[in-house]
């Protein structure tokens, strides 16, 4: 069996564990995993790179990807479907192996339902929003660094009696402010999913400085709306110019919430943008066990042939959906608000 492995979309780490686990478990059953470079576009333009052992050997450790990413669209391209189902047919690939988020598995779907292309998903984002499947990998990772950065940011907030904010990524759910803000002792979250008012996240601040901790650690996410008492909501962007896909590019609230609470509050306050730091470097262990799962799963769909599905996390385990589950945003499952409200005020 010919089977292609591609990435697109933007890159998260444990990509490469994922390539690695399906080259191999595909190599040792005696079948052919070629990469197609920079995502769709690689196997439009027939851009390969055959995996052999050697080419996956030493990668589970790093970030990023080997086969690079893009965010071609096969169906908003000239010829781009045509393209894609000529290089399958004429280079005798028996499945095609996106590894990608909500956008990616979107188009993977319509290539298998509408195109008849031998697709399969495996999903991936440091957000955690891809629906279909409980957690993707890299967002373990996401987490891990966010949390290492409140660890740094505790020490020096301590230190000057400060309101610390660190601005995390997370695009429109709260998935990484969440799980950082647990794991890192924060005293305050801000989410897209909750409205929280400046004024009453200002209130938790000095309650908890009156009671003698004269420093505080919030965490806000990306996609989180700047909102007032009176009504007044709003959403801060990095910039008026939209990504690649069309949707708003969001940064920047940690900046305007740490003005707006420094005047409410009082105290000196100070912003941390995490940026891209979450999306690159090494996976955690459970990030690289988790990508593992993930492709050998990925490769024993395209050995079985059932195309169409999704390797996804239910629970404990790695089991296979069909595409169509992944249908808009996976929301954070506020249960985790509870845990994370415990330690505030
Ligand atoms: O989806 C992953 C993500 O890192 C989001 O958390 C963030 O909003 C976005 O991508 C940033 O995209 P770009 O790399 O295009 O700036």
């Amino acid at each position: 069996m010919k089977v292609g492995i591609l990435t697109a979309g933007g890159d998260c780490p444990g990509l490469n564990a994922v390539i690695r686990a399906t080259s191999r478990k595909l190599l040792n059953e005696g079948h052919e995993p070629i990469g197609l470079l920079r995502g769709y576009h690689g196997l439009a333009e027939r851009n390969y790179l055959p995996l052999t052992r050697r080419e996956v050997a030493g990668t589970i450790h790093l970030g990023g990807t080997i086969l690079s990413t893009s965010s071609y669209n096969p169906f908003r391209e000239p010829e781009g479907v045509e393209k894609v189902k000529a290089a399958v047919t004429e280079d005798g690939f028996d499945a095609i192996i996106a590894l990608g988020g909500e956008h990616t598995m979107m188009i993977t779907r319509r290539l298998h339902d509408e195109e008849g292309v031998p697709t399969i998903g495996v999903p991936k984002t440091i957000d955690n929003d891809v629906t279909g499947t409980d957690f993707t990998f890299g967002f373990n990772t996401a987490v891990q660094t966010a949390v290492f950065a409140i660890d740094r940011l505790h020490t020096t907030a301590q230190s000057h009696n400060r309101v610390m904010i660190l601005e995390v990524m997370g695009r429109n759910t709260g998935w990484i402010a969440l799980f950082a803000a647990i794991g890192g002792g924060a005293d305050g979250v801000l989410i897209p999913e909750v409205d929280l008012t400046v004024e009453d996240l200002a209130e938790s601040i000095k309650q908890r400085h009156a009671k003698g901790f004269n420093f505080s650690i919030i965490v806000v996410a990306e996609g989180a709306e700047l909102a007032f008492r009176s009504g007044e909501k709003r959403q801060v962007l990095a910039t008026e110019a939209t990504d690649q896909y069309g949707y708003p590019r969001l940064g920047g609230i940690g900046a305007a919430l740490g003005a707006e609470l420094e005047k409410a509050t009082g105290f000196e306050t100070r912003v941390t943008v995490l940026g891209h730091v979450q999306r690159g470097g090494t996976p955690t262990a459970y990030d690289r066990v988790l990508a593992t799962e993930y492709g050998i799963k990925a490769a024993e769909l395209a050995m079985s042939g059932d195309h169409g599905r999704m390797a996804a996390l239910r629970g404990t385990k790695v089991v296979s959906v069909p595409l169509s589950d992944v249908t808009g945003i996976k929301t954070v499952d506020l249960h985790y608000l509870d845990i994370a409200r415990t330690f505030f005020g």
